[in-house]
């Protein structure tokens, strides 16, 4: 990659020496964070592997605590100090306005505040997790410089201790003091921030971008959040009622999503229920997440700086900082790896994402106007043979603009149901049941259902995961979805995510 060296790939190396890992292939070798990405398991830490979530006899009541805020109360939740963050040199920076963000103590309006104090109060005298929105999707928190309570993290996600989590924190101070514990902001101190990421902060915190930090030795983190490697991800998310839960808990929350491995990210409490049910004691309910994917993920520690995740803060809109000119991608999409034009074969994957039902992703590249009626019939016959003729097979299409009702296909008594059980989400999209009819308009080759998340792509990452378990759970057998352009705006995550939970990728 054009001579790139890191300052911290001979730490790296040293790092996988020690952690006993397999040798590195020269692929890996080009980039520190290809390394990073795909060799991110040491054994050393990791707890014993977890039983899926639905396999295991762990039970207690779940609550879910809705905290009764909207865009008109907002305020109630708290509010940035306000500091004078001059430098010596006379000059400011926007960034120190994220120094301090405070929470009353007392409030005329406890009821809206006192379920974010019971969760903070329980990740502070609990191992078990605790789920909260973000602006992305809901995460599962837990004190992130405490082993034990990190661990009940993967306890409760019924995933191994092989990837590095994020740690949330609510304000500048609080990330400084944990990376110099003896910074002090009123001196003239270097900011132990690294300066490549004043930009980034100061346009896109609070905000879905996570940004690698050297991870100090030794450090207040438990060893459980970074996996064993020297850096660890950090974001201070855009939701007030995250900061306030983080700032009352006085401690930065290491989150993962809060689905159950494998599932889609959750972006409403109940898609927390229904995952976590039994596992967890404490859903905080903020509503349904903005966003509806998760955080970029970025690393300025090597040069040219990359982007290891695409999620809510684009690529185009980092090119702009100072900087970040030369950002590149560091992920690799299943679509590249194999050739825009192979497709790949079902069952070959990780699975990531993944409703019940089998994805069928078409490429927008691929110019589809309709869903392709073979593909349908070929499925509903594949169904058939594996769980036996006879019942209905239920066909479900996601549309994202192109596309027309029930992607072409001819159908017969096309109406919306609610999308009930789902909170928000009715509001979001309709969902539409009826029959898949042949040429003839004869017969009834299967169940039909439909969604369409419309052609504004930040409306499709916002009903994406939604609409994934939506059709799970009115039962689809599989799911067609119309992908969108794959740009290096937003839809570069709607597709990646996409990717990652089809089983089949076509053009
Ligand atoms: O929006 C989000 O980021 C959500 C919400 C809850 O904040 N969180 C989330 O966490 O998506 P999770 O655990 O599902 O994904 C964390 C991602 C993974 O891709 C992980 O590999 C990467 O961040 N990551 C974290 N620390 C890293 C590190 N030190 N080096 C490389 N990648 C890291
Ligand atoms: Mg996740």
């Amino acid at each position: 990659m054009r001579g790139t060296i890191c300052a911290n790939i001979l730490t790296l190396t040293t790092q996988f020496k020690r952690l006993h890992l397999p040798q590195l292939t020269p692929i890996l070798h080009r980039h520190h964070h290809t390394i990073t990405t795909k060799i991110a398991r040491p054994k050393s830490t990791a707890v014993p592997l977890m039983a899926p979530a639905t396999t295991t006899s762990t039970t207690m009541e779940t609550r879910i605590l809705k905290v009764k805020v909207d865009d008109s109360n907002i305020q109630v939740l708290g509010h940035w100090k306000e500091e004078s963050a001059e430098h010596r040199d006379g000059s400011k920076t926007k960034t120190s306005n994220l120094n301090s963000w405070e929470v009353p103590t007392t409030s005329e309006n406890e009821e809206i505040l006192s379920p974010i104090r019971e969760a903070a109060h329980h990740l502070r005298t609990t191992d078990i997790p605790v789920a909260f929105p973000t602006e992305t999707v809901y995460g599962l928190g837990a004190d992130a410089t405490r082993s034990a309570a990190v661990k009940g993290i993967y306890a409760a996600k019924g995933r191994p201790s092989d990837n590095p989590l994020i740690v949330h924190v609510c304000d500048l101070s609080m990330l400084r003091s944990f990376i110099s514990p003896s910074f002090s902001s009123a001196g003239d101190e270097e900011d132990p921030i690294p300066a490549i990421y004043h930009p980034l902060i100061s346009r896109f915190w609070p905000g879905p971008l996570t940004i690698l930090l050297p991870n100090p030795s030794p450090s207040l983190l438990a060893p459980e959040v970074t996996a064993g490697l020297p850096t660890f991800g950090c974001r201070m998310p855009a939701s007030a009622l995250a900061r306030s839960l983080i700032k009352l808990a006085n401690a930065p929350l290491a989150a993962p999503s809060a689905n159950a491995s494998t599932k889609p990210s959750p972006t409403a409490a109940q898609h927390v229920l229904d995952d976590l049910r039994g596992r967890i004691a404490l859903i905080l309910d903020g509503g349904s997440c903005s966003v509806g994917v998760e955080s970029t993920v970025v690393d300025g520690l090597c040069s040219p700086p990359v982007v290891l995740r695409p999620g809510g803060v684009s690529l185009e809109e980092i090119r702009e900082c100072k900087g970040w000119e030369g950002v590149e991608k560091a992920y690799r999409d299943q679509a590249e790896v194999g050739g825009k034009t192979a497709p790949r074969a079902p069952g070959m994957k990780y699975k990531h994402y993944s409703p019940k039902a089998r994805v069928v992703l078409y490429e927008a590249e691929g110019g589809r106007r309709e869903v392709p009626r073979a593909d349908v019939r070929g499925a509903v016959e594949a169904a058939g043979e594996e769980e036996g003729k006879g019942n209905v097979k239920s066909v479900a299409i996601i549309r994202t603009g192109r596309w027309p009702v029930a992607g072409g296909l001819r159908s017969q008594g096309l109406d919306d149901v609610a999308a009930k059980d789902s909170g928000d989400v009715a509001e979001r999209f309709a969902v539409r049941e009826g029959q898949w009819l042949d040429e003839d308009g004869t017969t009834v080759l299967a169940r039909l259902l439909e969604i369409n998340l419309g052609n504004d792509v930040k409306g499709v990452a916002h009903g994406l995961f939604a609409a994934l378990r939506e059709l799970d759970r009115r039962g689809a057998d599989v799911i067609f979805v119309e992908g969108v352009s794959d740009g290096d705006d937003i839809a570069a995550a709607v597709m990646n995510r996409l990717r990652k939970a089809a089983s089949d990728i076509r053009i």
